[in-house]
């Protein structure tokens, strides 16, 4: 258990206006946790403070290395006025898979929990209460010792920062229009694909401009190897309805094992619906979808929620799905997924924690 100390914003802003739309990530509260680690040392000095800039040296190894990694998810504020929190430690779980990957400390999955409750309690009057909207939680480890020399760092900082937001995508639950890329690829069995860590959205930006400029949201990655299997979206895992079954690729080492994505499975497995986890050619989608078996195509993730696709585009080929709506299935998971994260349906036991 952490004893974190709690430094209070003596100039705090204004919470945003409640009529005022939020737009995703530009909007940060009054306070950021902060804990530092040293080799030898380890976790040290927890701490709540006001949000500010922080001071690196620029040798500071993350600039050069890019030895970090990051995580993403949402306090909602319950009708009865609680503060929930989806699956936390699902988050602090990720957290260490990819600080293993990425030789960084790990951190208990208790203290993990503990820093994000209480930097919300802290904060907790910013969490929005309109439709659509919630506190987006995004903490981050960075790697901080002063050296060039390529070798794991052995200073760190561990930090919470948070933001209001609404809608990921500017269309909401309107379906979205995605990007097939059979050129860049973003990772590889070996590599570092599961990991959530900034490197893997570095590698992501080109393929995302250019798909921004085609006109399409996002991009859906095909694998590294033969380009020929289907991988994850941008910022969501990817599900496809074909001839009455759901299948979505399974997790190969080169796709963030998304926690929407395993929330969508058990739930649909509870409602009886079959879900198969396996690996999904490009191919097989545009053939089931050139026969009419593609009956619906959605994106999970915590900024995304449950984002239906209506539109895919792989080379020449354009892909329409439900006719450019939503499909029962898509909107069936975002009324449940979201009905039990704001506490008004009741989720499988420990979804649901009380900030
Ligand atoms: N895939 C990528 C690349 C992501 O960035 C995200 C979002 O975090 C997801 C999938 C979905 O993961 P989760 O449902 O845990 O948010
Ligand atoms: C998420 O937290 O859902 C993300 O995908 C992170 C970010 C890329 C917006």
């Amino acid at each position: 258990m952490l004893n974190i100390r709690v430094e209070k914003n003596v100039n705090p802003k204004p919470i945003p206006d409640k009529d005022n739309p939020l737009k995703f990530g530009t909007i940060f509260t009054n306070h950021m946790f902060i804990m530092n680690y040293e080799t030898g040392k380890g976790w040290f000095d927890p701490r709540i403070v006001p949000y500010d800039k922080i001071s690196l040296g620029p040798s500071a190894m993350v600039f050069h290395y890019a030895q970090e990694m990051f995580e993403g998810l949402k306090a909602y504020r319950a009708k009865d006025g609680r503060a929930l929190l989806f699956r936390p430690d699902m988050n602090a779980k990720r957290t260490n898979l990819t600080n293993d990957r990425l030789c960084i400390p790990t951190i208990p999955e208790e203290d993990f929990v503990q820093a994000i409750k209480e930097l919300v309690k802290v904060d907790e009057e910013w969490i929005p209460d309109r439709e659509g909207t919630s506190l987006y939680i995004r903490p981050f480890i960075i790697a901080t010792d002063e050296f060039l020399g390529v070798r794991p760092s052995n200073t760190y900082l561990f930090m919470i920062i948070l933001s209001p937001v609404g809608p990921y995508y500017p269309e909401g639950l309107d379906p979205v229009k995605i990007w097939i890329e059979d050129d860049y690829v973003r990772a590889v069995k070996g590599g570092i694909g599961f990991a959530k860590t900034g490197g893997n959205y570095a590698a992501s930006l080109a393929a995302q401009v250019k798909a921004h400029d085609e006109g399409y949201s996002q991009v859906l990655w095909l694998d590294g190897v033969e380009r020929k299997y289907i991988e994850e979206v941008g910022a969501m895992n990817i599900f496809f309805k074909i001839n009455g079954k759901v299948v979505t690729p399974m997790l190969n080492g080169s796709i963030l094992p998304g926690i929407t994505r395993d929330s969508v499975i058990n739930l649909l497995r509870s409602w009886n619906i079959e879900v198969e986890e396996k690996q999904i050619s490009v191919d097989e989608l545009i053939d089931a979808a050139k026969f009419g078996a593609l009956e619906e195509v959605f994106g999970t993730g915590t900024a995304a929620v449950i984002s239906p696709v209506g539109h895919l585009r792989y080379g020449d080929n354009v892909i329409k799905v439900q006719d450019g709506g939503i499909g029962p299935i898509s909107q069936k998971l975002y009324d449940s997924i979201v009905g039990i994260q704001l506490g008004e349906i009741e989720g499988p036991e420990g979804w649901v924690v009380e900030v």
